[in-house]
């Protein structure tokens, strides 16, 4: 079928931040545009009424475009707003969030989005994936904008420290050299799936997990796994270097093992949190599979703002839930009487466990498990009969209903709600502010050139 070629301008942005033109009675969607563009775009495929469109010429340019910083920029689906100038980005999520509040009825305090101090080099942890296609051609990247999986060849990506691009190029060129597939998910055949680098921005500490599949036909020789491990010291003779199995069986619940190749079995990370006139600085140990926050010092300021957003005393109990290595507990409890962090994942647990120690915190209590178990447990309601301010800061999914009537339940006077999500946030919010009523809103840019936003709410009860 012959090409259509045709003239757009673009008008919005799509949930995934990708320019959208109005054509016809439908839509054409431009991987790297900008809103104001005027484009000549090439028609490739269709989803229902939206057509992905190509950028061939940039007709007349948005007086938003700036130059992109990588030459990744327009394919990559990384990030996709290099291309818009970083304070219209912000004013775009600002406006997100505003949009999505326009029909509350009762009036709150909405205050400016926090921009990154950092607008490259910001990510402390990225995972690359392996592919490789029919004819042998093998690549380790980043996925391709709306390509459904295919990968392209990253040479520099500029969200990440110069050393995780070095392990990233070292480790595609032994990739190439060596006998070892990537992992093809249709046919379930090969060995290699990602590769997660790790770091504390402020101490320097990193990590490198490999992460494969689990059919011992394509298990990685002693020889193999030394060389890979070789490749990385070469370039951080300090890394904590793991391997991680995938255990995908039809009808299980997925398993994943890892394994200690390198060095040490968590790296560090320091935050330096300053509120109500005093600095403190913490040290969190973080397991390979355990959430930190991805923007290290974006996470300083949204805890900082936390802190001061909410009514904190020293009689106050306080549950930090979805608690990951209990950052948000931490930095809370000394200023209150006693924090529970509730968090799932193991490791995590563990780690937070050790945090509370490292940190000398005598006032915290850490407890693993899913938030809606553990908070209509009967023992653990006897023993946390009354809380006053519930912090919760959920996965991208928000709150189960289970969690949200089990939340409501607590009966705190106050409630912070933290969520990279403002989608699912605002759907909670609402089920939420049928007890409490919204005061405070803030957003924070933890991912400049892209169209995620971290967005902080706070309640007190009606
Ligand atoms: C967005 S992270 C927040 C972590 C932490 N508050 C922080 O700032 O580092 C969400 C955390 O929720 C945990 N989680 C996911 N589902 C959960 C559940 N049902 N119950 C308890 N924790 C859960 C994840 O393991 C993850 O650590």
């Amino acid at each position: 079928m012959k090409e259509k070629i045709v003239d757009v301008e673009i008008e919005s942005y799509s949930k995934k931040g990708h320019g959208v033109a109005a054509y016809n009675t439908s839509k054409v969607e431009v991987v790297g545009s900008a809103i104001g563009d005027l484009l000549e775009v090439s028609l490739r495929g269709r989803k229902k009424r939206v057509h992905n469109g190509h950028i061939l010429s940039i007709k007349k340019p948005s007086s938003l475009r700036v130059m992109p910083s990588c030459r990744h920029s327009g394919s990559c689906g990384g990030c996709c707003w290099q291309q818009i100038d970083y304070n219209e980005q912000l004013k775009t999520k600002e406006g997100q969030i505003r949009e999505l509040y326009r029909d509350s009825e009762e009036a709150f305090n909405f205050l400016p989005i926090h921009p990154s101090s950092s607008k490259f080099a910001y990510r402390n942890k990225m995972e690359f994936s392996f592919s490789q296609d029919l004819k042998g051609n093998k690549y380790l990247g980043l996925i391709i904008a709306k390509s459904r999986g295919k990968v392209e060849n990253i040479e520099k990506c500029h969200l990440v420290n110069p050393w995780m691009n070095e392990v990233l190029c070292s480790i595609r060129a032994w990739f190439e050299n060596e006998d070892i597939q990537a992992f093809h998910a249709p046919s379930a055949k090969g060995a290699l799936r990602t590769l997660t680098l790790r770091e504390g921005m402020r101490t320097g500490e990193k990590m490198v997990m490999l992460t494969i599949s689990s059919t011992p036909e394509y298990a990685l020789s002693k020889e193999q796994l030394h060389s890979f491990q070789k490749q990385v010291l070469n370039i951080s003779p300090d890394a904590s270097i793991f391997l991680r199995i995938h255990q995908a069986i039809k009808g299980e619940v997925t398993k994943f093992y890892e394994m200690l190749l390198n060095g040490s079995e968590t790296f560090q990370e320091h935050l330096e949190i300053t509120a109500y006139g005093q600095t403190r600085k913490y040290i969190f140990d973080i397991s390979p599979t355990s959430f930190f926050q991805p923007n290290t010092l974006v996470a300083e300021k949204l805890f900082e703002s936390a802190l001061e957003i909410c009514e904190l005393n020293k009689d106050m109990r306080v549950f930090d839930l979805y608690s990951g290595t209990s950052t948000l507990g931490i930095v809370f409890s000394p200023f209150v009487k006693n924090v529970v962090s509730i968090e799932l994942n193991p490791y995590a647990t563990f780690d937070a466990k050790v945090n509370i120690e490292n940190n000398h915190i005598a006032n915290m209590e850490v407890i693993q498990g899913d938030v809606g178990e553990i908070l209509k447990d009967p023992s653990f309601q006897k023993k946390h009969p009354k809380v006053d301010l519930v912090i919760v800061d959920p996965p991208r999914t928000g709150l189960d209903p289970s969690a949200i009537q089990n939340i409501l339940n607590l009966d705190a006077t106050q409630l912070l709600y933290i969520s990279c999500n403002p989608k699912t946030q605002k759907e909670d919010l609402v089920k939420l502010c049928q007890v409490y009523k919204l005061v405070v809103m803030k957003p924070f840019d933890q991912f400049p050139h892209t169209p995620h936003v971290e967005n902080i709410a706070y309640l007190v009860k009606k």
